[in-house]
């Protein structure tokens, strides 16, 4: 059984209950994250509060939790759900008012739920170990705010969808203007040539924290060149590897894209050095 937190109270998951008429239910209206913890070591800790922090700021929704109570909370559910392999999930809604009204209520507190989910255990990096990506691609059809973390996922979801009906992982997104923004519920990057190219950080885009991290490490390391900027849809059907990013993915390789293989259709040698550099660095974030 695994305890939840909501406003204030640990409990069962399954006796956590909210009101039909919290705004997270009716329109969406929250913030949420899900911060990534092996054996008890989360992942992007700091990165993961200060993002959830940039979009209740960025939407209006005032919670006065420091970093701290959010560590408090994130722990409890790590000792309270066995500190295995676990996503936590953390969730802000506007709350719960009295009336179904579009503008933001006045007076009412916003609802904090959050719960510890089982999640894989991380890559390692070995080609013969990896979990291989196949993907659709989609013109991205979703709204023009995608650098925030918001609880309205239906773009999102119809887009995962769209991939899944294929028999897919996952649907890596096109704008207008055929250039890559991200994926359903990732971020994307292409190797070309030795070099990790990945969009620049823009309203088109989430920014990962997977993403942040993996780009810090290598720009570290120094041994493997980086570039963000545009990505289009030619250098993707042309690029020697691709990747999906995610807290509970990490770096995934992935070897087809609507059913055409990616380079030479097999796990990449870029891949295994950023894996690699990653496995070695993830819990200094
Ligand atoms: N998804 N882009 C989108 C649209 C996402 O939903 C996610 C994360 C990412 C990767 O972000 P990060 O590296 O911080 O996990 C990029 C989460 C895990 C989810 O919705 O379950």
């Amino acid at each position: 059984m695994s305890i939840a937190f909501l406003d204030g109270t640990y409990l069962p998951l399954e006796e956590a209950k909210i009101s039909p008429m919290d705004r997270g239910f009716l329109f969406g209206d929250g913030i949420y994250e899900v911060v990534p913890s092996y054996a008890g070591n989360m992942v992007g800790f700091a990165p993961h509060i200060a993002r959830m922090q940039d979009g209740l700021a960025a939407v209006g929704i005032n919670l006065d939790w420091s970093e701290t109570d959010w560590a408090e909370l994130c722990n409890r559910l790590i000792n309270e759900n066995g500190a295995g392999n676990l996503g936590i999930y953390l969730h802000v809604s506007r709350g719960a008012d009295s009336r179904r009204f579009h503008g933001f209520p006045v007076n009412i507190a916003p609802t904090v739920f959050a719960f510890a989910f089982d999640i894989p255990p991380p890559p390692v990096a070995d080609k013969a170990r990896a979990n291989s990506y196949r993907v659709s691609s989609a013109r991205d059809l979703r709204w023009e705010r995608c650098q925030i973390k918001s609880t309205a996922l239906l773009g999102n979801v119809l887009h995962f969808q769209q991939g899944y009906e294929n028999g897919h992982d996952e649907t890596i997104l096109f704008n207008a203007n055929n250039e890559l923004t991200e994926a359903s519920a990732c971020n994307a990057f292409i190797v070309k040539n030795g070099t990790v190219i990945t969009p620049p950080l823009d309203n088109q885009l989430l920014a990962g924290i997977t993403r942040h991290i993996v780009l810090d490490i290598l720009r570290r390391d120094g041994s493997i060149a980086v570039e963000e900027r545009v990505v289009t849809m030619d250098e993707v059907t042309s690029a020697d590897e691709v990747w999906i990013t995610s807290s509970s993915k990490e770096i995934a390789p992935v070897i087809e894209i609507d059913g055409v293989a990616v380079g030479d259709g097999k796990v990449g040698d870029v891949w295994l050095a950023a894996q690699a550099l990653y496995s070695a660095g993830k819990f200094n974030y």
